[in-house]
């Protein structure tokens, strides 16, 4: 499995992604900027990526306190999620996602 992953600056990765693993883990183990203050317990927002419109309707649904954190988001869109709250399995290989800004 893989995702495709752009970063702040535009560039391009392809990871090889673990099942069960949250897709933010998957972007913080290959080393590419991401934050993820608090280890994916969905309180923080520093995980915050954009979903490539192809995928967006792909995705589980989300919990309330992932929408709850990422109005406190820096630069919400309408394709934005907390990729703590990503597990990888299959119905997302492929998955691509841009990471968003800290914004500090
Ligand atoms: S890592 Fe903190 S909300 Fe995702």
């Amino acid at each position: 499995m893989k995702i495709f992953v752009t970063d702040q600056e535009g560039k391009d990765y392809e990871l090889e992604a673990v099942e069960g693993w949250r897709v933010m883990e998957i972007i913080r183990e290959y080393g590419l900027p991401i934050k993820a203050e608090c280890g994916g317990a969905c309180a923080c927002a520093t995980c915050h990526v954009y979903v490539d419109p192809a995928w967006v309707d792909k995705l589980p649904d989300m919990r309330e306190d992932e929408e709850e954190m990422l109005d406190e988001a820096f630069n919400l869109k309408e394709n934005s999620r907390l990729s703590c709250q990503l597990i990888m399995d299959e119905s997302l290989d492929g998955l691509k996602v841009t990471l968003a800004e800290y914004g500090d």
